[in-house]
Order: structure tokens, then C-alpha cells, then sequence
């Protein structure tokens, strides 16, 4: 059955990176029979600037009813200070999907762009699941007496029991799945009693399903400083929806920086949405420099999800082989363009993959 793939290219150096990802689907369509459609939207500041409309109205409705999988690049133009089209859009799909796993996978692929000394692949191989739907992204809150000296903001932080129980829930069965051992939960529950002390009693109650698992909670100021020391001792990190934000950041830079990560945003059993965890980068946009590695990693993570294993396997196996013959771009220290890496990890996939191994 053809999968159908919504692609969002986005805004900036999203466009560029996109645009990798989706001539290699279409090479792995052509070339090794994939069973894929791309079908491509145009949704970003471009056309909001142009006709005031971020996310079409019926979009939501239409990418459930149509698509298998939903691929989208970075969002974020100078011309739009607020911000509104990427949070109407990128928001709009994670929490009206329902999306309310985040899963950020923090793997080292080559050893020499690790920033801590002496650490190696076997290092810095854990995944975050950033629960997604929920904290403080809601946008309950408001304005009193704004642009007065006595202006005051309130941002609500929404903490519920289902949606913490089900992140955990997905954590602890990934982990189980994979043959994981080792879970840890982090959360702020010694300054924020109410919304993250639910976090502690709802992971007092998922943890004792799973005896098996290690599990543990660590604070998240020394999960993040344990991230930097020993992060060879995590498995699968979960947490809520802003302090994961920041950590998958943190994560990014331990795998070799934010040009290589990749990003899944999942609800079991519905359409997904895949994304790099690097922004649009303005101010690199248009010069062919942008590294594209994220974008075909993310690429990977998303055929891995429609039942194309193998293929994922693969990618990610050239990318590494990549960045050991240093093939990158500029971020990572490279004269190649956004072009020339992409169409050099592409060709790498395709020579090694015969059409029956596809199907
Ligand atoms: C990310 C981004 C987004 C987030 C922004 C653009 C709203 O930083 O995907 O990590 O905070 O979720
Ligand atoms: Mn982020």
C-alpha cells in the first residue's frame, strides 16, 4: 500500500533541508520502488504574509483523512516578529492531532564531534520523550493592564493526569519494546508542588507496572548536568513539555550539534509529523549552507514509523559514514553545500538498497 506523505517545507533553511529530504524519497520512489506520495503545502510566513492565512482552515481534518505521515520543515521569518504562522501551524498540528508524543532521539554517530572529551558512540545513544500537548505551550494565560508600568502576565501551566500518565506510559512501553533498561523521569517538583508533584504520584503509579525497568527521577537542573557528566548512563529520558524543549537542545549538542537531530511528534494509531529539532536559521537562509543531515535523519525516523526499517537503518548508517569523511557542511566545520551533502548521502543510500529490499 502506498504511504501518503505530507511535506510542510516551512520557512528559511526548513525550504533547503526539505528539499533534501524529499529528493530522497522521491530518488527511493523512482529507483528502489518505495511505495511513497509527496504531496507538498505551502504553509509558512510566505503565504501568511501574503494572504493572512497560516493554517487553512479543514487542514487538520484533511491531513488526518489523507495522509499516513506528515513531514515538516522549520518555521520562524524575521518579517513575522510574533511568531504567529509557526505556532498556528507547527502548535496548531501537535496539539489539535493530539500529537502527545515527542520522541528525540540523541545519538552520537561519529565520536570526533562529541563536544565532552573522550566520549565515543556507545556514549550518547538515549532517547527523550518530551511529553507535547500539554505545560505551559497551551497558551492559557493573559494581559493585565498591558504596556502600563504595572503590566502583569500570567502563563498557565497545564498539567493533567491522562496527559501525564500517557507519556509515561509510552516511555516505559518503548523502553520494554526495545529492551531498555533504564528509564528516567524529570520534572521541577520541588519548586512547581502542584503541576509537577502530579508528574510524581502519576510516575509513583506507571513506574510499579514495570518492575523490570530500572527507573529513576532526577530533578531536571541534575538531569542536566548528568547529561554533560555521564550521559552514557540514560536509556530513555521523559519529562514534560518545556523542560524537554530544552534538554532535546542539550541532547542535540552532546550527538554533535543541531544540524543532526531529528524529531518524531506521535499519537499511536494516527497520522504522524516529523521535523528536525533546528529552527529556520534566517540569517544562513538562501546560501546553500544549511546542513541537512537533521532533515534526512528525520526522513529515516519517518520510514522507520511507516514499516521501512531497514531503510532508516541505512540512512542513518551513510550519514555517519558522512560525517567520518567529513562530507558536511560549514556548522560542522565542512566546505560542502546543503546540495552537495545531500546529493552524496542520497546516492550512498540508493546504490546500497536493491529494489526488492524495499517492498
Ligand atoms: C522545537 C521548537 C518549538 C518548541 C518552537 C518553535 C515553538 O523549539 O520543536 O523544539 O518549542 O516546541
Ligand atoms: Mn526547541
Amino acid at each position: 500500500m502506498t504511504r501518503r506523505i505530507a511535506v510542510i517545507p516551512g520557512d528559511g533553511i526548513g525550504i533547503e533541508v526539505t528539499r533534501e529530504a524529499t529528493a530522497l524519497l522521491e530518488a527511493l520512489k523512482r529507483r528502489a520502488r518505495l511505495p511513497v506520495e509527496v504531496v507538498e503545502f505551502d504553509w509558512g510566513a510566505e503565504k501568511y504574509l501574503r494572504e493572512g492565512v497560516s493554517l487553512p482552515s479543514g487542514a487538520l481534518r484533511m491531513l488526518e483523512r489523507e495522509f499516513d505521515a506528515i513531514f515538516i520543515g522549520a518555521l520562524g521569518d524575521p518579517r513575522v516578529p510574533s511568531n504567529q504562522h509557526a505556532a498556528d501551524i507547527l502548535l496548531g498540528i501537535r496539539f489539535g492531532l493530539d500529537l502527545y508524543v515527542n520522541q528525540r532521539p540523541v545519538k552520537l554517530l561519529e565520536a570526533k564531534l562529541c563536544p565532552l572529551k573522550s566520549r565515543s558512540e556507545k556514549d550518547v545513544n538515549f532517547v527523550i520523550f518530551r511529553e507535547n500537548t500539554e505545560g505551559p505551550y497551551v497558551g492559557i494565560g493573559g494581559i493585565f493592564k498591558p504596556g502600563t508600568a504595572g503590566e502583569v502576565a500570567v502563563q498557565e501551566d497545564l498539567n493533567t493526569r491522562k496527559g501525564v500518565e500517557r507519556i509515561l506510559v509510552y516511555a516505559f512501553e518503548y523502553a520494554q519494546k526495545q529492551g531498555l533498561k533504564r528509564v528516567c523521569m524529570s520534572d521541577k517538583s520541588n519548586a512547581l508542588r502542584f503541576g509537577h508533584g502530579l508528574w510524581q504520584s502519576v510516575y509513583g503509579e506507571v513506574r510499579q507496572r514495570y518492575p523490570a525497568i530500572e527507573s529513576r527521577h532526577l530533578y531536571i537542573d541534575t538531569l542536566a548536568m548528568e547529561m554533560v557528566r555521564d550521559p552514557g548512563q540514560f536509556d530513555v529520558i521523559v519529562t514534560s513539555n518545556m523542560l524537554g524543549d530544552i534538554i532535546s537542545d542539550l541532547g542535540a549538542q552532546l550527538q554533535g550539534g543541531i544540524g543532526l537531530a531529528p524529531s518524531a511528534n506521535l499519537h499511536p494509531g494516527r497520522v504522524s509529523m516529523f521535523e528536525t529539532v533546528h529552527g529556520s536559521a534566517p540569517q544562513i537562509a538562501g546560501k546553500n549552507i544549511a546542513n541537512p543531515m537533521a532533515a534526512l535523519l528525520t526522513a529515516g525516523l519517518m520510514l522507520d514509523r511507516l514499516g521501512f526499517s531497514n531503510i532508516g537503518m541505512e540512512i542513518e548508517r551513510v550519514v555517519a559514514e558522512a560525517l567520518r569523511q567529513d562530507c558536511v557542511t560549514p556548522d560542522l566545520g565542512g566546505t560542502r553545500s546543503t546540495t552537495g551533502v545531500g546529493g552524496w548521502i542520497r546516492e550512498r543510500v540508493l546504490q546500497s538498497l536493491q529494489p526488492t529490499q524495499v517492498m
